[in-house]
């Protein structure tokens, strides 16, 4: 039996900062973040914004499409969590209305845990095939003020439903899998921004490319022109055309610029804008394929890398569906980028530097830009959500 994606909806906050602000603010060439690490602008999430406003935006259009029935599972990815105890799948569950007979859960492995998510929605539907799950991953890069990661900061959720038959995508059952106890990004509990030795999670992130595409294209029998279309977790999107370059060359072929364009750079397109979404970045490269590849997709291959720092690394691969562009909401993702508001460096500033109230008093929000759901405030020490106006 064929499960996989049914359905894939992205969101990502209204505000952003242009590389060129922070390029002029920090004295640094704008070539570097443009061409260097291949970002334009990352999206700022405004104080009544969170993972949680931005899960819930995200599955919103595909509630309103198909309904809650038979969702027997939400699983939620994350590094931004917001409570050490409560999974922020549950506000998720409320706010969109989801049965009382549905798994919640919420899965942490720095930016593989919406594949984790994936791979436990999978198992589930093909144990059940009447079920279906919520996979969502959410995330907020954050790095500190000056650091080298601050350029790769960003926003973004996307969710996805998982079916048998699937209208989007089959997963397909094989993978390569690789896990090792590094110290190469990692967010104690006690700080807000991550800490991250960026040179040295670049070389474990294209080593443990190269080990799961070993052992994927050992299982399956495969080979580089097997694939037609590759999708990478993005940090940034150059690290994407170098782990192209790396697969490419193990197959003995120097790909040139025609043949990124169509095999990658698709994927590449809303990544660019938006900046790094962690547990949601591989998928935000899913959807921005599937929504400006102009080709006819059906019954490609496409080939997906999730890697998470720390780290848990995974290759696999799915089979697009033919019709599968009815399915999506290209409309609706080109009018939420297109209608964002930029930030000046101060602003970000102001954003960045915020802090959440943590003395237990009662707390209300000024309303920013947002999806259709906002943090409202907070009093004692819960979180108050509702609906946007
Ligand atoms: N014009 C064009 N390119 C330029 C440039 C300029 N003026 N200045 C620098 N560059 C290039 C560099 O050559 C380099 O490219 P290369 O890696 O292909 O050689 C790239 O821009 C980055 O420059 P570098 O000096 O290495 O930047 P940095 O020390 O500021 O660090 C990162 C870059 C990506 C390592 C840093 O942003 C980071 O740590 N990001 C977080 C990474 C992450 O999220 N990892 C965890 C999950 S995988």
């Amino acid at each position: 039996m064929k499960t996989g994606i049914d359905r894939i909806s992205f969101y990502s906050s209204r505000y952003y900062l242009d590389l060129k602000t922070l390029a002029e603010a920090r004295g640094t060439d704008p070539a570097k973040y443009y061409t260097g690490i291949g970002q334009e602008k990352m999206a700022i999430p405004p104080p009544d914004e969170d993972i949680v406003t931005m899960a819930a935006s995200a599955a919103l259009p595909i509630i309103e499409a198909e309904g809650r029935d038979n969702i027997e599972l939400l699983a939620l990815g994350t590094e931004s969590g917001i409570d050490q105890s409560k999974a922020a799948g549950l506000f998720v569950h409320g706010l969109l209305g989801l049965p009382a007979r549905c798994r919640v859960v919420e899965m942490k492995e720095a930016c593989y845990g919406g594949t984790a998510g994936l791979q436990m929605a999978l198992a589930m539907v093909q144990r059940n095939p009447g079920s279906k799950a919520l996979v969502i991953g959410a995330d907020i890069a954050r790095y500190d003020l000056g650091s080298p990661g601050e350029a790769t900061q960003g926003c973004g959720a996307v969710a996805m439903l998982i079916t048998a038959n699937p209208r989007i995508m089959t997963v397909e059952p094989e993978a390569g899998i690789f896990s090792d106890d590094i110290m190469d990004f990692w967010r104690p509990n006690y700080r807000s921004q991550a800490l991250v030795d960026g040179k040295y999670s670049t070389r474990v992130y294209l080593n443990a490319l190269a080990d799961t595409w070993g052992q994927y294209t050992t299982i399956t029998g495969r080979g580089y022109g097997d694939i037609d279309r590759f999708c990478y977790h993005l940090p940034f999107t150059r690290i994407a055309e170098k782990a192209q370059e790396r697969l490419a060359k193990s197959a003995g072929i120097k790909p040139d610029d025609e043949t990124l364009e169509q095999v990658l750079r698709r994927s590449l397109v809303y990544n660019r804008i938006t900046g790094n979404s962690y547990a949601a970045s591989l998928y935000v490269g899913l959807n921005s394929l599937l929504d400006n590849d102009d080709g006819d997709l059906g019954g490609k291959r496409v080939g997906m890398y999730s890697y998470g720092s720390g780290c848990v690394a995974e290759y696999f691969s799915g089979i697009i569906e033919p019709g599968y562009r009815e399915q999506l909401f290209t409309g609706r993702h080109r009018d939420m980028l297109d209608d964002r508001t930029e930030l000046t460096f101060r602003q970000y500033e102001d954003m960045f530097t915020l802090n959440f109230p943590t003395d237990g008093g009662e707390h209300t929000f000024a309303q920013y830009r947002t999806g259709p759901f906002r943090l409202a405030g907070v009093e004692q020490h819960k979180r108050i959500y509702k609906r946007a106006e």
